[in-house]
Parts: C-alpha cells; structure tokens; sequence
C-alpha cells in the first residue's frame, strides 16, 4: 500500500520533457562506477545469511491493469478510484502487468532479485467473490507463477490487498459480516490447490491494522465506512466505534481459517507457510513526559498488539478490552485456539514513525472510536518520518515482545515525485540504510529471514495516485507501450545482490 498519511498533496503537471533529457543521459549515468553517493558502503551481501531473501514487490490493483478484461470484475478499490474521492487516477491501465509480466520477470532477472512479492485478484480468480473460478484469471497467475519460477524467482503471495470483490461487498456487507471467513476461506482453498505446488509463501491478509482504521474508523479509504463525529471524511454509512473492531476480527478469524485449512489438506505435500502482514508504525513519545511514554504503549496495544496479540496468546490486550469494553469482539474457546499459533510469519510493512501525545480527554468521552479508545494524539512529524533505526526498533519489538517469529519485511522504501530524476540517490541512500538496519537486527538475533522493497515499478500507489511513486523502475505512462527504464536504485539494488561494488 506505502505510505498510510503521505504529506499533503501538491498537484503536479508531468514534467516530461525533463525526464526525456534524463533517460537520454540514464547510460551514462549508471555505468559510472565511481558515482559518488554519500554512503559507507560497510557491508555487502555476503554479510547476510545465504538463506536470507532479497526482494521487491508490488500488488494485483496498483500494477496489473486489464481491470476490466477477460472476466475480472470491480474490487472496492476500483469503485473508491472511479468515485472521486480518492488522490485521482485508477488501476485500470497502470503499469498493465497482466499484459508484459514476461517483460517484468526479465527485469527482475536482471536486478538478480530471489523473490517477487505479488498478490492475487480475487475478483480476478473469481469475479462474484464466490463460487465459479474464471479460467482467464486462474491461466494468468499460473503463468506469471510459472514465468517467475522458471527463472529462479520465489513468488511470495498476497491474497488480500484491499482488494475485496465489490460483488461481496454489495452482497453482505463484506468485512463487517462474519459471511466472509468461509468466503475467503474458500478463495484461499483455491489458491492453495491450484497455485500452492509453486507458492510456498502466503500472505492471507495484509496490514488488517490499517485497513480497519482507514476504511472503517476514518473512513478516507475504501470501502468509506465511518460515523459522524468521527471520519475524515462523509461516510454514508459505518460505525466507527464498533465497525474497526469487527473487521479485523473478521480478518483474524478469516485468516486463521485459511491457515488451519492449509496446515491440514496442504502443508505435508507442499510445504509451504502462511502468514500475515501488519502495518508497522514505530511509535515516538512527543515529549519526555511519563504520560507520552505511556500513551506510546497504548498506541503499541491498539494498533499492533491488536493483531499479534491473538496470533501469538489467542486474545486481545487487556487494555483493549478496558478501553474498548463490549465492542471490542470475544473470541469463543475454539476461536481462540484457532487463531493463537496461526501465522507462520509475520510480514513487517514498514514506512512510518508516529508521535504519540497523551490525551486522557479522549478516553472521557461517551461515545469513541478506535482512535480515542487510545487516549492519545498521533501524528506524523514530516521532519521525522522514519529512520533506518526505526525499522530495527519494530524487527526487535517483534523479537522481544512476541518471542521472535519469522518476519519477512515486505514493504519499505522511498516515495519520490513520480517525475524525479531517474538518478534518485536519496532512494539508493535510503535503501542503504534501511537494509543496514535489517543486518543490524540480524546480527541482534531477530528471526528476520528476507527484505522486500517497495515497489519494484511505479505503480498506481493506493493513496497518492500517479503523484508520487517508489519503484526501482520508471514507468512511462505516456508511451503506449508503457516502457521501463531503470533508476539509478534498480543498478544500486542490482550491483548489491550481486555482490558488487555498490556505488
Ligand atoms: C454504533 O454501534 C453501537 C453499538 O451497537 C451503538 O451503540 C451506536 O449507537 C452505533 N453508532 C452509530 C453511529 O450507529
Ligand atoms: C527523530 O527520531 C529520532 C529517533 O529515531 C530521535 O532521536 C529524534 O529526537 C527525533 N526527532 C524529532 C524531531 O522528533
Ligand atoms: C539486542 O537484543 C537484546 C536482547 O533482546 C536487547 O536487549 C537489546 O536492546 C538489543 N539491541 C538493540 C540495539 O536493538
């Protein structure tokens, strides 16, 4: 998804006479070995375990395309980006993957990645969410599967990307009904059997944090559900106080069913693991006070510990449920069971440090929602987004707070004006640094066993459209033939994994 509350947004016109100039000069630029970027370059590939993966990804809605072709049928986000309300722009075209994955697994080849993170369009696989799979849809992934397999490529699998079938959502309401654990159930079951001889890495749902705070707290986020007074946004319907708990509920139980499921029909002839991805914010005190210290560990309970809680103990923090009261959801025994011991892995999705401020006003309130369940202000500080040592504080949170399990970072990179330079140093020098930080946890012993940039193209990002992107490959959107080139980070990326001289 990348970045969850990205600066304001400036409208820019696409400057690409400029970036004409650029390309022109691009072979230049990345083979000059002597290219001077303020980096140490202490360590290499070689100061990682053999084992440890190295990757990029990218996911169906932002890079596909074909939105409307060989029988795939409107996920959420397709009506969210048609409506107006989101940045501007669609997937309808974007980088049109589903036409030149060929291409793109050729790229990946030559940046020498081990893995490529994608996920799957339900409505793709199968378009009324339920029931008949659409044969185009199943050819498509079986051959993107196959392109990457025969070239070495890891496939790592996401199987929901805010991405739910518009047909369920109109149907029962989609996340906030219980209907949808056996729905997506099935539609993991699909996955696994057909797909599941190749992919031995799933991810059933990603960042449940946050999509149950956009879409259903905040509301600024498909599928725009939330309650006056809170929601950035009108919603026309939702309930912010009680709606953002049930749906990540609905995404334990639903994940936890997919897992189950797997571990009993599949694990033993394929092998593979399943997990589950979160949104890792790390979480700064505003100030030196106990009382922001301690609203930071309430911030860690509601917004992290909300997921890893019951994955790892079977039940919600028990601050959530003080502060929460009855509309926090219970799990039933058996329900516990299932879901405690249920993700093989945890994917780190990693962007963004949030300032935390106590704000006891909040929890006096009658009537609350997810955000004054916490008692504190939380917000971005532009001038401290994040640090490469904020991605090893939240690998060590996870190693010291729940024991250590497998962790993939599976999202983390640097949004540039779509436009910029082609020589984007800044992503090469955050890239650096954020890989150092991963070996800098490895070498603390955290189980962290790959890293995944984001994203491996531009792409249609979820909350700024075509304005800003991360990949390590330019997309030209005003080529019919949707050409890539390189950035100087796909050369940097490229030279590291091979064991190069970076630059
Ligand atoms: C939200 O749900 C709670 C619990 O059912 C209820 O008390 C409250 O009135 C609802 N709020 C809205 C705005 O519907
Ligand atoms: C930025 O974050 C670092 C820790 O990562 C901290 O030491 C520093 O004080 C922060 N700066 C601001 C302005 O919050
Ligand atoms: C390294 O791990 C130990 C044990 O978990 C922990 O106490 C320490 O804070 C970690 N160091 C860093 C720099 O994260």
């Amino acid at each position: 998804m990348a970045e969850y509350c990205f600066e304001p947004k400036k409208k820019e016109g696409k400057n690409m006479s400029n970036l004409g100039l650029i390309i022109g000069l691009l072979p230049l630029l990345l083979n000059s070995t002597s290219r001077a970027v303020a980096v140490a370059d202490d360590y290499s590939r070689n100061d990682f375990p053999p084992s440890f993966i190295f990757g990029s990804g990218t996911t169906a809605y932002q890079v596909e395309g074909a939105a409307m072709e060989d029988g795939r049928t409107p996920s959420i986000w397709d009506t969210f980006a048609h409506s107006g309300d989101g940045p501007g722009g669609n997937g309808d075209v974007t980088s049109d993957e589903y036409h030149k994955y060929k291409e793109d697994v050729k790229l990946m080849v030559d940046v020498g990645l081990d893995a490529y993170r994608f996920s799957i369009s339900w409505s793709r696989l199968i378009p009324n969410g339920r029931g008949a799979i659409n044969p185009k849809g199943l050819e498509y992934y079986n051959n993107l599967i196959n392109e990457l397999i025969s070239h070495g490529i890891q496939p790592h699998v996401t199987l929901h990307n805010f991405d739910l079938p518009q047909a369920l959502e109109d149907e029962y309401g989609g996340w906030v009904s219980p209907k949808i654990i056996e729905d997506f159930k099935a539609y993991a079951e699909v996955c696994f059997r057909e797909f599941g001889d190749r992919v031995l890495h799933w991810t059933t749902v990603n960042e449940p944090n946050v999509f149950a705070m956009g879409g259903y707290d905040m509301g600024f986020v498909p599928p725009q559900r939330c309650s006056p007074p809170f929601g950035k946004t009108k919603c026309s319907k939702g309930n912010s106080s009680t709606e953002p708990y049930l749906v990540v509920h609905h995404c334990l139980l639903a994940h936890a069913s997919a897992a189950s499921l797997y571990n009993k029909n599949y694990k033993d002839k394929q092998h593979g693991s399943v997990g589950i991805s979160i949104y890792m914010f790390r979480f700064v005190p505003f100030t030196h006070s106990k009382q922001d210290a301690k609203a930071v560990e309430r911030a860690y309970q509601f917004l992290i510990n909300w997921i890893l809680h019951p994955l790892v103990f079977g039940e919600y923090p028990k601050l959530m449920r003080k502060n929460a009261g009855s509309r926090l959801p219970i799990f039933t025994k058996a329900e516990s069971s299932l879901v405690k011991g249920s993700a093989d892995f945890i994917g780190i999705i990693h962007y963004q440090n949030w300032h935390v401020m106590d704000d006891p006003q909040s929890l006096m309130m009658e009537n609350r929602d997810l955000v004054a369940d916490v008692g504190a202000k939380m917000m971005m500080l532009k001038e401290n987004v994040t640090t490469p040592e904020s991605l090893q504080r939240v690998i060590e949170y996870l190693k010291q707070v729940y024991g250590n399990p497998p962790t993939y970072v599976y999202e983390n990179g640097l949004p540039m004006k779509r436009t910029s330079l082609l020589e984007d140093v800044p992503r090469v020098e955050y890239m650096h640094g954020y890989i150092g930080a991963v070996l800098d946890a490895l070498r603390n012993g955290s189980n962290v066993k790959g890293y995944f940039t984001w994203s491996f193209l531009d792409v249609f990002e979820l909350l700024d459209g075509y304005h800003s992107s991360y990949g390590l490959f330019y997309v030209d959107l005003n080529d019919p033939n949707l050409k890539r080139y390189p950035k100087l980070s796909a050369r940097w990326y490229s030279n590291f994994l091979k064991g190069k001289a970076t630059f």
